[in-house]
């Protein structure tokens, strides 16, 4: 590579097959990958299909990969780069439709299989809303839906486990709703279930690509673990519920989309980010 340009190596193909082509970018200062890519559409492959909006690393629509390492194109810096090629390939884990761009709906899927947020009918009025609850629900809000966690995470790249387990941008959905004070259904059976939680075993990769710096498994999945096992593997609450007397502490399921009843009782919600203290009571 001279200092005046960068070589770039492009996955262009589609579900049938593809392979790396070659493209020589001139170098500009401040330039990010999603500049270089779209100089390629302008002058060399305008057939060159990539997914963007916003170029502020707020939209999550232009994830991929960049030399292997799952990442926004829009917030990658070329300085990062210098002296060596660029590779820039679709996400792995989800289906490719052309190029760069990726069938993502599967998450969609997902997130309708999550109850909605469903505050009690007789909630108080008016509810008040401490300044902690909503500092700590900050955390999770920050999801762009990138999905490049979810591209990273092997149990769902490696293993094909995407009927098994919902992936850690969902266990982040599921901390904004343990952590809301105003939602009033207890999803532990439904997060050790039908999410899967318990096929997670803590690598934190999801958390360190993540591009709004979400500590998910330290914030979401680790206290979501933590619950799921308070709750079924508690030894205790075992003895207490096969003597039938928890009946009305146990959680109902944690319902298909909406019409979702209100249940009468919920756990605490998790407290702040931090990882530190979030045991339940
Ligand atoms: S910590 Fe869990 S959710 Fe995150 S990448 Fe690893 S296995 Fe996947
Ligand atoms: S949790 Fe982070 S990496 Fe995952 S979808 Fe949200 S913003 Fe993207
Ligand atoms: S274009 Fe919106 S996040 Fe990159």
């Amino acid at each position: 590579m001279s200092d005046a340009e960068y070589t770039f190596l492009v996955f262009r193909g589609d579900a049938n097959g593809g392979e790396e082509r070659e493209y020589k970018v001139p170098a500009v200062p401040g330039m990010v990958v999603l500049d270089a890519i779209h100089w390629i559409q302008a002058h060399i492959a305008g057939d060159l299909a990539v997914r963007w909006n916003c170029k502020a690393a707020k939209c999550g629509s232009c994830s991929a990969e960049i030399n292997g390492i799952p990442k926004l194109m829009c917030k990658t810096r070329l300085d990062d780069f210098q002296g060596e090629d660029v590779h820039v390939a679709p996400m792995h884990t989800f289906p490719i439709i052309k190029d760069l761009v990726t069938d993502v709906s599967w998450n969609y899927t997902v997130n309708k299989r999550i109850a909605p947020f469903t505050p009690r009918e007789d909630e108080p009025s008016p509810f008040i809303m401490y300044q902690k609850d909503v500092d700590r629900l900050y955390e999770p809000r920050k999801c762009i839906e990138c999905f490049l966690c979810q591209d990273v995470c092997h149990v769902l790249r490696n293993h094909g486990e995407m009927s098994e387990y919902f992936g850690p941008r969902f266990m982040v959905r599921y901390q904004y709703l343990a952590m809301h004070p105003k939602d009033s259904l207890d999803r532990r059976e439904a997060i050790k279930d039908k999410g899967g939680v318990g096929l997670c075993n803590i690598t934190k990769c999801c958390q360190e690509v993540c591009p709004e710096h979400i500590h998910i498994t330290d914030n979401a999945i680790i206290p979501l673990k933590e619950r799921v096992a308070d709750e079924f593997f508690d030894p205790v609450r075992w003895f207490i519920r096969r003597r039938g007397d928890a009946r009305n502490a146990k959680p109902k399921e944690d319902l298909e989309g909406s019409g979702v009843e209100p249940q009468p009782q919920r756990p605490r919600p998790l407290e702040s980010p931090g990882g530190k203290d979030i045991a339940a009571s």
